[in-house]
């Protein structure tokens, strides 16, 4: 499915407090420094819209969340929707997910790592630079908590089936655990703008669960 153009966000808000370039946020991550609290942080790669991130943020205000978004302008979309919320528990950064991973986020850290409706990239030739590659699934292993739970959903049967093969053989994440599909009560009750789009369509959306396990064998 093509992608819709996003709207431009009016270049005078301020998003400062809410749109992060990694730079700025301390090496290694520390919630005090990003958030001033302890809390559970979520981590969501490829925020687009940032439908999913502004929803959970008002949905769990005793989590923190942490979207990272590589396209700029998505980046301020995602980050105009978190701007003057009552709750400072939601920011998005601006840059390359994998990178992130590697370079500024501790092991054992995150409660929850998010990755809906990834890029597909099709082509066999390209397949390498999908974010769901193996050495990007086991820095998101690391980093999860023991008990952490990593979230994947896609339309593309092919990526859902081979990152199932992936993990399978490869990492000590437990699972796939099967995520039931919930009836939409309004326009916008979706995880994400691709869900809504994938759906509205008719088309399928695969869904999966893992678990880091509390003591690694
Ligand atoms: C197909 S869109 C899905 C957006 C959103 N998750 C949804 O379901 O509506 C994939 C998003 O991942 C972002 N993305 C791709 N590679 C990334 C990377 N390495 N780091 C962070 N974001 C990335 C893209 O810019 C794009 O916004």
């Amino acid at each position: 499915m093509a992608r819709r153009a996003v709207k431009t966000i009016d270049q005078n808000l301020d998003l400062s407090q809410v749109f992060k370039k990694p730079e700025e946020l301390s090496t290694p991550w520390s919630s005090e420094t990003i958030f001033e609290r302890l809390a559970p942080l979520e981590l969501e790669i490829g925020s687009g819209k940032g439908l999913f991130l502004s929803r959970v943020a008002d949905q769990f205000p005793e989590h923190n969340f942490i979207g990272i978004e590589i396209g700029q302008k998505y980046a301020r979309f995602s980050a105009a929707r978190l701007y003057n919320r009552k709750n400072h528990n939601a920011i998005i950064v601006c840059g390359d997910a994998a990178k992130i991973l590697h370079d500024q986020i501790p092991d054992n850290f995150l409660a929850a790592v998010h990755v809906y409706f990834p890029d597909p990239w099709w082509k066999r030739a390209h397949r390498k630079r999908r974010i769901l590659r193996l050495e990007v699934l086991r820095l998101i292993e690391r980093r999860l908590q023991p008990n952490g739970t990593f979230h994947f959903w896609t339309d593309v049967e092919e990526y859902f089936l081979s990152t199932l093969e992936l993990l399978a053989s490869n990492s000590p994440l437990m699972g796939p655990f099967e995520v039931p599909e919930k009836e939409a009560e309004h326009d916008f009750d979706y995880r994400t703008h691709f869900e809504r789009r994938t759906r509205l369509h008719g088309e399928k959306v695969y869904r999966a669960i893992f678990r880091k396990p509390l003591i690694r064998d």
